[in-house]
């Protein structure tokens, strides 16, 4: 990570957190999530923005959007994950660390979702810990920062 701006992407029905089958993504909102994100980068000093959409070529568009502009990027691609090579190839094709986060344990449900087409061309997946996937994201970000990967 080259500076300590990054952008947190969400993807499809994520706008529905909150009220979508809370008994597995929670009954806290993107909202929620935003506002714990924002005040976790205080603490570690990082500056945050958000995006969110339902559409591929939206969540494309964030990713050229962020070369140059941040340092990493944290993203849950929502059901893309599983079969978007277009959002695959818009990351290979940046300068910029993607972190792939999952609220939900994506290995431990529907066969389907134990595949990610994008997660090769990410530095990593987080999947299964609700909210603190993202903070555990962006405390990657930040150790990688200071030179502190282990
Ligand atoms: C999800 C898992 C995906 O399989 C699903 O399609 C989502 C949410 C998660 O955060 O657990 O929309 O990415």
């Amino acid at each position: 990570m080259k500076n300590r701006k990054c952008l947190v992407i969400n993807g499809p029905n994520l706008n529905r957190l909150g009220k979508r089958e809370p008994g597995i993504y929670g009954a806290q909102t993107l909202e929620d999530l935003q506002a714990d994100l924002v005040s976790f980068s205080r603490e570690l000093l990082m500056d945050l923005s958000f995006e969110q959409s339902n559409n591929e070529g939206d969540i494309i568009d964030f990713i050229h959007g962020a070369e140059g502009e941040f340092g990493g990027i944290v993203l849950n691609a929502g059901a893309y994950t599983h079969y978007s090579y277009a959002i695959r190839d818009a990351i290979s094709s940046v300068d910029v660390p993607v972190i792939e986060v999952h609220l939900s344990n994506v290995h431990a449900r529907e066969e389907f979702r134990r595949e990610s087409v994008i997660a090769p061309v990410t530095i990593g997946q987080i999947s299964g810990f609700g909210f603190d996937s993202y903070r555990l994201a962006l405390q990657v970000f930040h150790n990688q920062l200071k030179g502190d990967t282990l």
